[in-house]
């Protein structure tokens, strides 16, 4: 790493009609490290949905970045989240991915808590010979420095120094409200998810997510088998879209504050999308706007690294960062609470036939993930040109649309689907710099914003 100016690393000079972005980002060990300090260290990082755990003592594990995370609902319903590391000497206290107990006993030397993480045990105490100050010192988990929800989305901060959820989301909660009001009793993750890694750095995926610009060329066998499938041949369990008219339509995107941003299509079939069947419930409950745009294409980044994506079906996966080259993915199936039978069938159907690990979508991004990282990490290759597709159709502040849903972006964009902007991407990596610099600098993150 050359320099402690991170703003050098992201060329942000919209004035100039330029935004690139240094291969360091995707390459150097360094910055890697100072991302899990400065980045997911110092700001919310999704842990759940609420609905993964209903019941008491219900927990499962997670991450933020490299720190393992143990989320628990206690007795009294208390969602809490701590650090999964035994005070004893850091082991995880749980190795299971979820589950049901009132305990947790650590499998190293077998200290207990329970689930408002209190030290409940401390194996063979009485023979231990502990000193005066050990037995006044306090042996209960280390809670997140902050644990709040929205609309059933948990979040964890492992730093103090961060706004309030709702303020950290903003005027982004606006694209969150149409994935989590699309079911009259709330959301859940069907039951399950996908896991995989790629061989890549985890903002390769931050950005593919909001990509339009691949579609055409990674995806083109995806588009050969669904209009093969249109003339009747093989599988016919999942929708067939007319990806023709899909590209026909009228589409933007939108910037937000702390680097979350949205992409959005207009849709031909609205018919083969997974609410349609309930949209008149959903008409009646949110009203005409609302529900017009659920049906809507969107996929949406919440920085650092949690998408919601509901294009051929509703999906909302993480991205963890598991080494510079590495990235861990979890991918859930989001989907109405109680939603009948046929339809769960039929999203079901629609999700694993494009993001499954084997479905059509996600190999085919991920090899090229790995492609990315082998130019990325050559000395020789200079700042990246992929932010630069709208710059000139991208204006500062909302647009008739937004002001529509009383909504106010940083900037927004509108246009034919073939504008295919990149521009969708630059709040993520502002904010990457913002953070990274103020961290740098050893500035608490969120105060100049307040
Ligand atoms: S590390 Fe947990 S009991 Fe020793
Ligand atoms: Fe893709």
């Amino acid at each position: 790493m050359q320099n402690n100016d991170m703003r050098l690393y992201v060329d942000d000079r919209p004035d100039d009609g330029v935004f690139r972005v240094h291969p360091a980002l995707f390459a150097s060990e360094e910055l890697f490290e100072l991302e899990q300090k400065f980045v997911f260290g110092r700001t919310w990082n999704f842990l759940a949905i609420d609905s993964q755990l209903p019941k008491p003592n219900d927990f499962l594990s997670t991450w933020i970045g490299k720190t393992p995370v143990l989320v628990t609902r206690d007795a009294k319903n208390k969602v809490n989240a701590f650090l999964n590391a035994c005070r004893h000497k850091g082991a995880s206290v749980t190795r299971t991915e979820k589950g049901n107990s009132r305990y947790h006993v650590c499998p190293y030397h077998g200290w207990a808590y329970d689930a408002t993480g209190k030290n409940v045990d401390i194996k063979d105490r009485k023979a231990g010979c502990y000193s005066e100050n050990f037995e006044k010192d306090s042996h209960d988990l280390v809670p997140l420095a902050k644990v709040e929800s929205y609309k059933g989305l948990i979040f964890g901060s492992l730093s103090p120094d961060v706004p309030p959820l709702e303020e950290f989301l903003g005027e982004f909660r606006f694209f969150l409200d149409l994935a989590l009001e699309q079911g009259p009793n709330g959301m859940e993750f069907v039951p399950g998810r996908a896991l995989y890694t790629y061989d890549a750095n985890w903002k390769l995926q931050m950005d593919n997510g909001l990509d339009m610009y691949h579609l055409t060329s990674t995806h083109t066998s995806f588009m050969d088998v669904q209009e093969k499938r249109r003339a009747g041949m093989g599988n016919q369990d999942a929708q067939q879209f007319d990806w023709q008219k899909r590209f026909s339509q009228e589409g933007g995107m939108f910037q937000f504050k702390h680097g979350h941003s949205a992409i959005w299509l207009n849709q031909a079939e609205v018919s083969k999308r997974p609410v349609y069947p309930s949209i008149g419930e959903i008409r009646a409950r949110v009203g005409d706007l609302r529900a017009d745009w659920m049906l809507k294409m969107r996929n949406t980044v919440v920085f650092p690294n949690m998408q919601i994506a509901d294009a051929t079906s509703l999906l909302l996966r993480t991205f963890r960062p598991l080494a510079v080259n590495r990235t861990e993915m979890r991918v859930y199936c989001l989907a109405p609470i109680g939603e009948p039978l046929a339809q769960r069938a039929h999203r079901l159907r629609q999700f694993e036939d494009f993001f499954n690990p084997a479905g059509f979508a996600t190999p085919d991004d991920t090899v090229t993930y790995e492609d990315c990282q082998r130019g990325l990490g050559s000395p020789a290759f200079p700042l990246l040109q992929g932010y630069s597709r709208g710059m000139t159709s991208t204006v500062p502040g909302g647009n008739h649309v937004s002001d529509g849903f009383g909504i106010k972006p940083v900037a927004s964009l509108i246009g034919p689907f073939d504008v295919q902007a990149e521009t969708v991407f630059h709040p993520g990596y502002r904010e990457w710099a913002r953070l990274m610099q103020t961290g740098v600098e050893g500035r608490k993150p969120y105060v100049e914003q307040k």
